[in-house]
């Protein structure tokens, strides 16, 4: 259960603590790690055997996707995509963000039609950047297994040999800015979106 959390924006001081230790060496390095990629992390208070005798509430220290400014809503131009990097600029952190002119889940703006999908795709890893079709809103056709997939549906699989939807990139609008915030599901290559 989280009761509490507290969130340290990279480079913010910190107490030493037990994980500056060598025994801690492997969690203080990611800890770095993180904070050097310009991720965020938060502490979290989480309650261990919740509802028994030997319940207790320690910390947790997790990490927290970075928001990034990665276009301004007046320069889009229907059906011309952006590329970008996201959520790091590690390994397959090729993203691409575009406006779709029509409706679409996950859409931002006035017209809920400007989304962002990350650029590998899901089954073996195959390279979709320049690969966006306007007339069918999709991306595709992966050159490895042809699968190809809609944007305007979270990047669910329309044809192919994946089975997982493309990742898609979570934005904000604030003002004429669009800023990515998250993923929506697990990019190829990654067993955590925030460990390159
Ligand atoms: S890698 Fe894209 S369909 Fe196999």
């Amino acid at each position: 259960m989280t009761d509490q959390i507290k969130t340290h924006e990279p480079g913010a001081p910190k107490a030493p603590s037990k994980k500056d230790s060598p025994a801690g060496k492997c969690l203080m390095s990611r800890r770095k790690f993180l904070l050097s990629s310009g991720l965020a992390s938060a502490t979290v208070i989480v309650t261990l055997n919740p509802g028994t005798s030997v319940a207790a509430k320690v910390p947790a220290e997790v990490a927290t996707y970075p928001r990034k400014k990665i276009a301004k809503l007046s320069e889009l131009k229907d059906d011309v995509p952006v590329e970008f990097e996201y959520p790091d600029k590690g390994e397959y952190a090729q993203s691409m963000l575009v406006k779709l002119g029509t409706e679409a889940g996950g859409g931002i703006g006035p017209q809920k039609d400007v989304v962002a999908f990350n650029s590998f795709c899901t089954h073996q890893g195959g390279d979709l950047a320049g690969s966006y079709k306007g007339e069918t809103k999709s991306m595709g056709a992966c050159p490895l297994h042809l699968s190809t997939y809609d944007l305007t549906r979270h990047g669910i699989l329309i044809s192919g040999q994946a089975y997982q939807s493309l990742p898609q990139v979570l934005l904000e609008l604030d003002g004429d800015d669009i800023y990515a915030v998250g993923v929506f599901g697990l990019i190829y290559g990654r067993y955590d979106n925030l460990q390159g």
